[in-house]
């Protein structure tokens, strides 16, 4: 079944029933309660997101004539790496956070030996939903995943991150757009490009696209933190600051940092000139990252 086209409401839409209901099916039966109760944390840790991520594989499939069955796994693993990440970044030896997604954090509604587990077999459920025996280009999907998630993608931009905390000197531009390009815009690249990737095409337009998207959305989570309402974003607001984290809110101020991430979306516009008017939507993608209330 090839991909409908449709209008970015409806297409990021159309992600979120995914996330409701592609879980349940990919996910075996619990065989003990211990699992059962793992099953559940990994279950609800990946309800209630924007599945913008999601979203852009779909997206980014069908740009390149890819079927919807091909799509659906490789939406949902990337999603489970980044519920995976969330859990984590939640835990009290990262950003301590009790709310997410409005609803209390993993380590709170269990503890915190369920969401370290919950999150490492989430990171090892993407993986599997990637490696079947029909999916297109699995070996370079998995490697670019694998390579997004790891040392050098989210997991080294989380370490930056942590790091910015107790660090002498203040982090500079350079080093703050390596964090970012790290633990947030390397799963949003990767995302971005998983349909030419399936498609064995050239990912060069949605690479550039998807590099300053991911920017742009850690810009704006950024300035949530400070001008967001915990009730609209779901989670804790306020923390970046007292935590000591770099960001480019932190660096350049409010009025700096939006001008950046518009600019950065606009570059991201552009990147997908050679898929003219079939690539409006993921432009409006691109303008909800830096409108969104959450
Ligand atoms: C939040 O990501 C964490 C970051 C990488 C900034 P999202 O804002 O996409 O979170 P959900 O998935 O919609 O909850
Ligand atoms: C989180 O960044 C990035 C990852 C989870 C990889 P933040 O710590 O800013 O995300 P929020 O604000 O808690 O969602
Ligand atoms: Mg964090
Ligand atoms: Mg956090
Ligand atoms: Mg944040």
């Amino acid at each position: 079944m090839l991909i409908e086209p449709l209008g970015f409401d409806a297409a990021l839409k159309r992600a979120q029933s995914l996330m409701q209901d592609a879980p349940m099916r990919y996910f075996m039966a619990a065989k003990s309660l211990p699992e059962a109760q793992l099953l559940l944390a990994m279950l609800y840790a990946l309800e209630g997101g924007k599945a913008l991520r999601a979203f852009l594989v779909i997206e980014s499939a069908r740009l390149h004539g890819q079927s919807f069955d091909a799509a659906e796994p490789a939406a949902l693993a990337v999603e489970c790496i980044h519920a995976y990440s969330l859990i984590h970044d939640d835990l009290p030896c990262m950003d301590d956070d009790d709310l997410r997604r409005g609803k209390p954090t993993v380590h709170k509604k269990w503890d915190e030996h369920t969401a370290v587990l919950a999150g490492d077999a989430l990171q090892a459920k993407a993986f599997e939903l990637l490696a079947q025996d029909d999916m297109p280009n699995a070996l370079a999907l998995l490697r670019g995943l694998a390579v997004a998630s790891g040392h050098a993608g989210m997991v080294g931009g989380q370490m930056m991150d942590i790091a910015a905390e107790t660090s002498e000197a203040p982090f500079d531009l350079s080093q703050i757009e390596a964090v970012q390009r790290g633990k947030t815009g390397a799963l949003i690249r990767w995302s971005a490009t998983a349909g030419a990737v399936m498609a064995g095409a050239s990912c060069a337009g949605l690479e550039t696209y998807g590099d300053r998207l991911g920017l742009a959305f850690q810009i704006w989570d950024d300035v949530l933190d400070v001008e967001g309402d915990a009730a609209e974003t779901g989670k804790a607001v306020g923390k970046d600051e007292d935590a000591g984290k770099a960001t480019f809110v932190s660096l350049l101020g409010l009025d700096a940092a939006k001008g950046q991430a518009v600019n950065l979306v606009e570059e991201a516009c552009e990147a997908l000139s050679i898929y003219q008017d079939d690539a409006e939507c993921l432009r409006e993608a691109a303008r909800f990252v830096i409108s969104r209330r959450k």
